[in-house]
C-alpha cells in the first residue's frame, strides 16, 4: 500500500434517480459525455462558440509550453459585451438581471438594459481616471448591484479586477492592493451586515495610509466610493470620488473593444487555510466559456423561466463564476442578497426564496449545517416549493447534511448537485448532472464532459475503483488558472511539480473512487490522519458524527498519540433541538461508541469535545490546523484568516 492510499470506512448506499419529467426538460443530455470523449478540444470549441467573438478563433488549445495553457488564442472577445450588450441587442434588455435585496429589506430590480447602461458609464469613468487595459483595479464592496457593475466595467475596458472580500481587514486589503499594484480602489462607505453598517471606506483609508513597515501605499491614484451605509467617512480631496457624483454624469455611450482570449480578466487571492495568499490569475475566453457552460448544464439553467440564486459573496471565486460571469453570460435572472442568513431573523434566506420564487439555489455545506443546527422548524415556515435544483460547493457535504438539504429544502424532489472545483479551476470540474446522474449523498461523482481527472497514488498510478488517493486533473481545461500573479515559479511548484513527469495538475485534495468509479472527496491531503498506520480522512469520520441525531456539525483532527502515532480528536456542535431535550453529559461517550459502530474501532475518537462554534475561514471552511493546536495542547497558531478571532479562545476554554 503506498502512502497516499486513504482507507475507506463509511458505506453509503442511498441512490436518487432524477424523475422522468425532470430528465425530459433538462438542459444537459447524456450525449455531451460522448461528444466530449470523442473530441475533447472540438467539444470545448463548440461550447466557446456559444459566446460572441469579435474575432472568431481558429486555434483551440495551445499546450506547447506546459503548464502555461492558451485556449482559443487567436480569438478576440469582450467579456462584458457577452454578459450585457449581447442580450440587449437580442431584444432581451427588459429582462431582470438582478433581483437585489438589501439586508434592511430595501430592494431593487435591475434589468439587463439598466445594468449595461451603468457599466458603460462606469467604464467611461474608469477610463477618465486613467485606467487602461491591463491596469489593476481593487474592488472592496458589499453585495450591491454596483459591485457587479464595477467588475463588468473593468472587464469591458480590459482592466484586471481584484475583488477583495468586504470582511477582510485593512491589512489584508493592503497586502492584496500592493501585490497587484492597483491603480484604483472601488469601495463603499459601508454595507449592512448583521443588522449594522459595517464600514468599508475607513478600512481603505487605513490600508492606503502609513502601515507599520510598509509606509504609505504608492500605486493607488483614486478611490471611487459608493454611498450605501450612510456612515460618516473622511475624504481625501483629489484622490476620492463619490460614485453618485461621477457615474450618472458620465456618458452611457461606450463601445466594447475586443481583447484577445488570453487577456487577463481578474486576479483573485485564495482564502488559504495555509500559507500566504496567492493571486490566482484567470483570463477571458476560456474562463467565460467554462463558467457559462457549467452554469447551464450543472444548475440546469433555463434563463427564460428560472430565478437563480447563488448565495456566495462576489469576494470568492463562486461569486465571480456563478454570480457574475456565468449567469450574466447566460442571460439569467438572479437574486443578489446583501446580508447574512440570519438577519433580522433565522428564516431570512427562506423568506427570500419564497418572495422571489427562487428555482435554483446554490450554496455551501457550512450554511446547510448551520440551518440543521437551528432545526427544520425555521425553513418549514416558508413556501419553498419553487425550488427545483439545489447545489452545494466549498467542502465535502456530509451525507446527512445532503439528506437534510434534500428533505427540508428540496421537498424530496429537487436534485442535488455536489460540485467540486477550486479558485484555481475557475469553474465546476466534478459534479452530477441533474436529469442524468443518479445521485449519491456525499459524492461529487463524475467529471463534467470535457474534463479529465484521476485518483492516483504517490507515483501517479491510477488507484482503481474502491481505493483512495490523490485527486489530479490530467488534461488542461479552458477555465484553468493561467498562473499566480507575479510568481510563475510558485505556480509551477504548487500545482505541477508533484506529477511533473505526467503533466498532471495536483489539486491538494484526497479522494476515493467507489465501485462504480464515482468520486468521493475526502478533504485536504494535509488533514489526513495516520492512526496505527491507517490513513483516515477527516471527511468520513465527520460524516459519521453528523449522522448522529444530536450532531449538526463536526470537525476531526489527528493529534499526536504515544501509542497510535496519531489519535482522532473530534469537536462537535450539537443541534439546538437535541439540547432542549437531553443533557450533553454522556454524549461524548455515546458519540465515541457511535463512530466505532458506524465505521469501526480504528476511527473511534480518543476525545470528543462538545463546542459552541468551530474555527472557520471567512469563506466558511473549517481550519483544522487550529484545532490540532488545541488537541495537542499547544498555543494556537496564526489566526489571521479566521472569520471570528474570538472563537479559538472560547474553544480552548471549553476544552481545558
Ligand atoms: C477547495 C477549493 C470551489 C469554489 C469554492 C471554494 C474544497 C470545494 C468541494 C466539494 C469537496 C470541495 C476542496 C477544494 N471543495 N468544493 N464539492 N466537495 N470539497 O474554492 O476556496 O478555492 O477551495 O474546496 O478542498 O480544493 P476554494
Amino acid at each position: 500500500m503506498s502512502s497516499s492510499q486513504i482507507d475507506h470506512l463509511l458505506e453509503e448506499t442511498r441512490r436518487f434517480a432524477p424523475s422522468a419529467e425532470f430528465a425530459a426538460g433538462a438542459v444537459a443530455t447524456a450525449a455531451l459525455y460522448e461528444q466530449a470523449a470523442a473530441d475533447r478540444e472540438g467539444f470545448w470549441a463548440e461550447q466557446a462558440r456559444a459566446l460572441h467573438w469579435h474575432t472568431p478563433f481558429t486555434e483551440v488549445l495551445d499546450w506547447s509550453n506546459p503548464p502555461f495553457a492558451r485556449w482559443f488564442g487567436d480569438g478576440e472577445l469582450n467579456v462584458a459585451y457577452n454578459c450585457l450588450d449581447r442580450h440587449v441587442e437580442a431584444g432581451r434588455g427588459g429582462r431582470v438581471a438582478l433581483l437585489w435585496e438589501g439586508e434592511p429589506g430595501d430592494e431593487r430590480a435591475v434589468t439587463y438594459a439598466e445594468l449595461a447602461d451603468e457599466v458603460k458609464r462606469v467604464a467611461n469613468v474608469l477610463t477618465g481616471l486613467g485606467v487602461a487595459a491591463g491596469d489593476r483595479v481593487a474592488i472592496y464592496l458589499p453585495m450591491i448591484p454596483e459591485a457587479v457593475a464595477a467588475m463588468l466595467a473593468c472587464a469591458r475596458i480590459g482592466a484586471i479586477h481584484s475583488v477583495v472580500f468586504g470582511g477582510f481587514s485593512a491589512d489584508s486589503l493592503r497586502a492584496r492592493i500592493d501585490d497587484a499594484g492597483a491603480k484604483v480602489v472601488i469601495t463603499a462607505d459601508g454595507g449592512y451586515r448583521k443588522g449594522k453598517v459595517s464600514p468599508l471606506k475607513p478600512a481603505v483609508d487605513l490600508a492606503l495610509g502609513e502601515r507599520p513597515g510598509l509606509g504609505a501605499q504608492q500605486t493607488v491614484e483614486h478611490v471611487l466610493v459608493v454611498r450605501r451605509g450612510g456612515n460618516d467617512v473622511e475624504w481625501n480631496d483629489g484622490r476620492d470620488l463619490w460614485w453618485h457624483d461621477v457615474v450618472p454624469q458620465a456618458s452611457a455611450e461606450h463601445e466594447a473593444a475586443a481583447f484577445p482570449a488570453e487577456h487577463p480578466l481578474f486576479i483573485l487571492y485564495t482564502s488559504g487555510t495555509t500559507g500566504t495568499p496567492k493571486g490566482i490569475l484567470h483570463t477571458s475566453g476560456g474562463y467565460l466559456t467554462q463558467a457559462a457552460f457549467t452554469n447551464r448544464i450543472v444548475h440546469d439553467l433555463h434563463p427564460e423561466t428560472d430565478v437563480y440564486w447563488c448565495t456566495a459573496d462576489i469576494g470568492w471565486i463562486t461569486g465571480h463564476s456563478y454570480v457574475v460571469y456565468g449567469p450574466l453570460a447566460n442571460g439569467a435572472t438572479q437574486v443578489l442578497y446583501e446580508g447574512t442568513p440570519d438577519t433580522p431573523h433565522p428564516g431570512r434566506w427562506w423568506e427570500i426564496v419564497q418572495k422571489y420564487g427562487v428555482t435554483i439555489l446554490y450554496t455551501a455545506p457550512t450554511a446547510i449545517r448551520s440551518f440543521m443546527k437551528i432545526g427544520r422548524k425555521v425553513p418549514r415556515r416558508f413556501d419553498l416549493t419553487s425550488l427545483r435544483v439545489l447545489g452545494s460547493v466549498g467542502e465535502p457535504i456530509n451525507p446527512e447534511a445532503w439528506m437534510w438539504y434534500r428533505r427540508i429544502i428540496g421537498g424530496k424532489t429537487a436534485p442535488i448537485v455536489d460540485t467540486w472545483w477550486q479558485t484555481e479551476t475557475g469553474a465546476i470540474m466534478v459534479s452530477a448532472l441533474p436529469g442524468i446522474t443518479e445521485t449519491k449523498p456525499g459524492s461529487a461523482q463524475v467529471p463534467l464532459p470535457g474534463i479529465s481527472i484521476d485518483v492516483v497514488d504517490e507515483d501517479g498510478a491510477h488507484v482503481g475503483n474502491g481505493n483512495g488517493g490523490l485527486l489530479v486533473i490530467t488534461e488542461p481545461w479552458p477555465s484553468m488558472l493561467r498562473g499566480i500573479w507575479g510568481d510563475p515559479e510558485r505556480f509551477v511548484a504548487t500545482y505541477w511539480e508533484k506529477f511533473q513527469r505526467l503533466g498532471y495538475y495536483f489539486a491538494g485534495d484526497g479522494a476515493r473512487l467507489d465501485q462504480d468509479g464515482d468520486v468521493w472527496f475526502l478533504g485536504r491531503v494535509d488533514d489526513v490522519m495516520n492512526v496505527s498506520g491507517h490513513r483516515l480522512s477527516t471527511t468520513e469520520i465527520e460524516s459519521a458524527l453528523v449522522a448522529h441525531e444530536a450532531v449538526a456539525e463536526a470537525a476531526v483532527v489527528g493529534a499526536s498519540d504515544e501509542t497510535t502515532g496519531q489519535a482522532v480528536v473530534a469537536f462537535v456542535i450539537v443541534k439546538e433541538s437535541y439540547l432542549a431535550e437531553h443533557s450533553p453529559e454522556g454524549l461524548a461517550g455515546a458519540l465515541r461508541l457511535w463512530v466505532g459502530e458506524q465505521i469501526g474501532p480504528i476511527a473511534r475518537p480518543r476525545d470528543v469535545y462538545i463546542v459552541g462554534e468551530l474555527p472557520k475561514t471567512r469563506s466558511g471552511k473549517i481550519m483544522r490546523r487550529l484545532l490540532r493546536d488545541v488537541a495537542e495542547g499547544r498555543d494556537v497558531g496564526d489566526t489571521t484568516t479566521l472569520a471570528d478571532a474570538a472563537v479559538m479562545n472560547v474553544i480552548s476554554a471549553q476544552v481545558h
